[in-house]
């Protein structure tokens, strides 16, 4: 059998460009140290990660400064307090302005290191070395970095462009089962909110990208990292058009910090988001209810929750989505879409009927 090709794209911003890699083995064959620019690095990643890939990675960083930065895996780390403590590291290693940050490991590793690189000496350089099926399609590429706080997701951070993106495809391996089908709700997105086709692609290779199936996974990779490189190139700092990435987010987020980043995935909770999103548009008369189900259909064949859980209060999401970075002068603006391939911004849209949408939902997760 041939082996896989390394996939290859690029994300071209006004004023400089960066590569996204792709494929099985880059940790080890890619020539990815030859980017690091300076004699400092710290890699920052998680317990769960680093048992097995950090070994690899130390091998190919012989001859550079390198201090390691391991946070206890999951979203509740995605904090403040970490987020300190990275740069306690690079002050306590003497990092310079030509230091390097190496981030591996899923979307929480990278949100936090690109946080730390935008703002050590006010910008140093990172690496992208994403381990998630999540952090591949989605949270490595588009330089947007944060933090959690109580009160809200990514509420304190930077836009901050990594130097590369290197997808080494075969960590997904040790990825266990429900966090691949969390990344495949972000890649469910890019055909839900642009590209009505690459949605029919998913609706025949669920089953192959499910089992892991090589191709069926690069090609999903590279088609999201495509749709991310080019909206992201168009408006990367969210004057516009990026906002549409956010599908199912604001119904995602809330449902995210009701549950104190505990119990639902984030690609779980945009999962049911997504359909709250597509359900809202259908009762605001904009999209045929049955791309909703069409939707909700896929998802659940990813095995994604698509229901609110039966303890959610419709109350406090809406009161939560008051606080989504998307808003603005105080009203609700959601993304919503005008069927399958269709997204689009309502810029205020009425808080009743969102109540309403979320109550039936509630209402349907409760029958039995
Ligand atoms: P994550 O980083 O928590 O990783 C998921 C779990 O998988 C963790 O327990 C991790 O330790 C483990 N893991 C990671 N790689 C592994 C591997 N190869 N083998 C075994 N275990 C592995 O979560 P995620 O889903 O990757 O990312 C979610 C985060 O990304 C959220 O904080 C979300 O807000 C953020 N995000 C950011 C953007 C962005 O544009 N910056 C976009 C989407 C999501
Ligand atoms: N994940 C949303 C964005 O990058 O804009």
């Amino acid at each position: 059998m041939k082996p896989d090709p390394i996939r290859r794209l690029d994300v071209e911003l006004d004023t400089r460009r960066y590569p996204i890699r792709i494929g099985p083995g880059l940790l080890d064959h890619d020539d990815w140290p030859g980017l690091i620019r300076g004699r400092h690095v710290l890699v920052i990643s998680d317990g769960n990660v680093a048992p097995h890939y950090l070994e690899r990675v130390l091998e190919r960083l012989a001859g550079y400064s390198v201090a390691i930065f391991v946070v206890p895996p999951g979203e509740a780390e995605k904090t403040l307090t970490r987020f300190s403590e990275a740069l306690a590291e690079l002050a306590r290693m003497g990092a310079s302005r030509d230091a390097t940050v190496l981030a591996l490991g899923g979307g929480v590793v990278g949100d936090l290191s690109g946080f730390v690189a935008a703002c050590w000496m006010r910008g140093i350089a990172f690496i992208q070395l994403p381990t998630t099926l999540l952090a591949m399609v989605d949270s490595s590429v588009g330089g947007k970095t944060a933090v959690d706080l109580p009160q809200g997701k990514n509420l304190v951070g930077a836009f901050h462009q990594p130097a590369a993106v290197i997808a080494d495809t075969a960590t997904l391996a040790t990825l266990p089962a429900r966090e691949l089908s969390a990344g495949l709700a972000e890649v469910v997105k890019y055909g839900a909110l642009g590209d009505a086709e690459f949605f029919t692609w998913l609706e025949a290779h669920a089953e192959a990208l499910l089992a892991r199936e090589p191709a069926a996974i690069g090609t999903a990779i590279e088609r999201s990292c495509q749709h991310k490189a080019a909206i992201v190139a168009r408006d990367e700092t969210e004057q516009g058009e990026r906002a549409l990435l956010n599908l199912g987010h604001s119904f995602g987020h809330a449902l995210e910090t009701a549950d104190a980043y505990g119990g639902l995935l984030h690609g779980e909770a945009v999962a049911i988001g997504m359909v709250l999103a597509a359900q809202l548009s259908s009762r605001m008369g904009m999209a045929p209810a049955r791309d909703a189900e069409r939707l909700a259909a896929l998802l659940q064949r990813m095995n994604l929750p698509t229901t609110l859980p039966p303890d959610a209060d419709p109350a406090q999401l809406l009161a939560l989505m008051r606080l989504d970075k998307k808003n603005l002068s105080g009203r609700l603006r959601l993304i919503l879409w005008h069927g399958l391939g269709r997204a689009c911004i309502v810029p205020d849209v009425d808080e009743a009927i969102v109540l309403a949408c979320l109550e039936q939902a509630r209402d349907e997760a409760a029958r039995p």
